[in-house]
């Protein structure tokens, strides 16, 4: 079991942008957690705090209870991080070097790297961009390659900026899946975006950030059918409560589209 928390965090960039004043997180094992907000809210920042690749100035990063940077190198194994631009993040001439990268520095054998590397590939979907440049594949294809490159060292969480950035549909339910299915096998996971849509299928629980604050917390249920409070976030709601509403619904609208037809019929009467 892991637990990464920040708790009330600090930070101004230099140049004086006072990029979070006062935001928090805190992810478990076995769950995903999102970043919820508006452009510019601060999501981005406050993960690369909760890395421990920002330091704010006021405020703490915990990990398992105790300081990260206290930890550090040896916790970096413990933690993934996929930054919000592949190209911050991919630095290997081939796709195949850039997903065995970890794995190398690790010291495991080739025949282990091969078979390890072959395997996340196929599950994210890049097995057939192995041999190709790094630097010349599709957007989508790098976020692919940047989520690979991370899962094969399995970090007991996985920090996600956003997910869903350059996919196209077929690979946004890809990425539900799989996201579900590391939660399932008890990796925590953070991801920030302000695709709401998403949020709605996969959070557990879902942080509200506002110019640096983090202004809400709570279960999917509650804070994405708050149309206001989304609103003050400059956050819209998601597409099934927007329907859900212009229909004349009543009640708890539902979070997925798929749920639609069934809340609008209402209870049996
Ligand atoms: N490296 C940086 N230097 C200076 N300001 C930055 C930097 N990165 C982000 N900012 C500023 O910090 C604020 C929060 O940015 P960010 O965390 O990227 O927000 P989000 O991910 O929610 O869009 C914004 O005002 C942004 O312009
Ligand atoms: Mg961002």
């Amino acid at each position: 079991m892991s637990e990464l928390e920040v708790r009330d965090v600090w930070l101004t960039y230099p140049g004086g942008v006072e990029a979070l004043k006062g935001a928090r997180l805190k992810v478990r094992s076995g769950e995903i957690v999102t970043v919820l907000g508006g452009s510019g809210s601060g999501k981005s920042t406050l993960l690369l705090v909760a890395a421990g690749l920002l330091k704010p100035y006021k405020g703490e990063v915990l990990l398992d209870g105790k300081p990260l940077d206290e930890q550090l190198p040896s916790a970096r194994r413990k933690l993934g991080v996929v930054f919000q631009e592949p190209d911050d993040q991919l630095f290997n001439p081939t796709v195949f070097q850039e997903i065995s990268y970890a794995l190398r520095q690790l010291g495991l054998n080739d025949s282990r790297i091969q078979e390890d590397v072959r395997k996340v590939a196929v599950e994210v979907g890049v097995d057939h961009l192995l041999h190709r440049s790094t630097f010349y594949i599709s957007g989508g294809e790098k976020r692919r390659v940047a989520l690979a490159s991370v899962l094969v060292y399995h970090p007991e969480i996985l920090i996600i900026d956003e997910p869903t950035a350059y996919l196209d549909p077929r690979w946004r339910v890809s990425l539900e899946n799989l996201l579900k299915k590391l939660k399932g096998e008890g990796r925590g996971i953070v991801t920030a975006t302000h695709d709401v849509d998403f949020v709605a299928r996969i959070s557990d629980r879902v942080y509200l950030m506002k110019e640096g604050r983090t202004l809400a917390e709570g279960d999917p249920e509650t804070v994405l059918t708050n149309v206001e409070l989304l609103q003050s976030a400059d956050v819209e709601p998601p597409s099934s409560v927007k329907v859900f509403k212009l229909l004349g619904g009543e009640g708890k609208p539902p979070l997925k589209l798929e749920d639609l037809p069934a809340r609008l019929r209402g209870p049996p009467v």
